[in-house]
């Protein structure tokens, strides 16, 4: 579903990815894992269109997306949850989730949305910056599903959320790749939710993918060195 070889991204002089190869089936969850500052946003913001790629493919469904714009990408089919989630505060829950729509040429928030969020139902004519961290981050992932993405990046989706809700999480995430045809991929620093989703976690140090395994040969004290938590 997405291809990535030898991605490199930079800003100005100094390059931060340094040549990422990726392959992500369909209904594979893809884990990226790696401390603060070692590329996934970058990585990601890159997959989505917001930086450019100074080297490499992008290519979704075997078609290359590199050249495209992030609307145009959108439009293709990749949707993005970004870090610090990014709801636009003064708008209710309601109108957030309609900006999602805006490239789809629908007018209405799918009611399998709300099946999904039950809370954002209770909670959609309520401004967004009134939510929780964990209100939050499910109204960010409402707001991407309604594009109907084939791949779903989500950047530290568990960044500080309380470990009640990010179970809640893990479980919609599981219950959106078992209903949808869609990749997932998730950037991460916790394990313990990266293995209740992923079918495979990669760890990113200084910009090169240095370790991948699959979730039943993960040996967490392994890649928790790697981690800062
Ligand atoms: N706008 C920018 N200009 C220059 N360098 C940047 C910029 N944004 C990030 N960097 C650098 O790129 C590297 C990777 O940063 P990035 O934000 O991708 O890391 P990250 O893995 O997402 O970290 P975190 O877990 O803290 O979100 C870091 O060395 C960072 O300082
Ligand atoms: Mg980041």
């Amino acid at each position: 579903m997405l291809q990535v070889s030898d991605l490199k991204v930079s800003y100005g002089q100094s390059e931060v990815i340094h040549g990422i190869a990726l392959e992500v089936e369909m209904n594979e969850t893809v884990a990226v894992m790696g401390r603060n500052g070692m590329g996934k946003t970058t990585l990601f913001k890159s997959l989505i269109g917001a930086l450019s790629a100074s080297a490499g493919d992008i290519s979704l469904d075997g078609k290359s997306v590199t050249s495209m714009e992030s609307y145009d990408r959108v439009k293709h089919g990749i949707a993005y949850v970004p870090q610090g989630r990014m709801i636009f505060p003064t708008l209710t829950v309601e109108e957030n989730i309609r900006t999602g729509l805006s490239s789809t040429g629908k007018r209405n928030i799918p009611e399998d949305i709300f099946a999904l969020f039950p809370v954002l139902w209770d909670m959609r004519k309520r401004k967004g910056g009134n939510l929780s961290g964990g209100q939050q981050q499910q109204l960010a992932i409402a707001r991407a599903l309604v594009t109907d993405p084939k791949v779903l990046l989500l950047d530290e989706p568990t960044e500080g959320i309380q470990p009640s809700i990010i179970k809640d999480i893990a479980n919609v995430l599981n219950e959106i790749r078992k209903l949808r045809e869609i990749s997932i991929i998730v950037s991460e620093q916790v394990l313990s939710f990266t293995m209740a989703i992923a079918d495979r976690i990669i760890v990113i140090e200084k910009g090169n993918f240095i370790r991948e395994d699959r979730r039943e040969e993960v040996d967490e004290a392994q890649i928790s060195k790697y981690l800062s938590v």
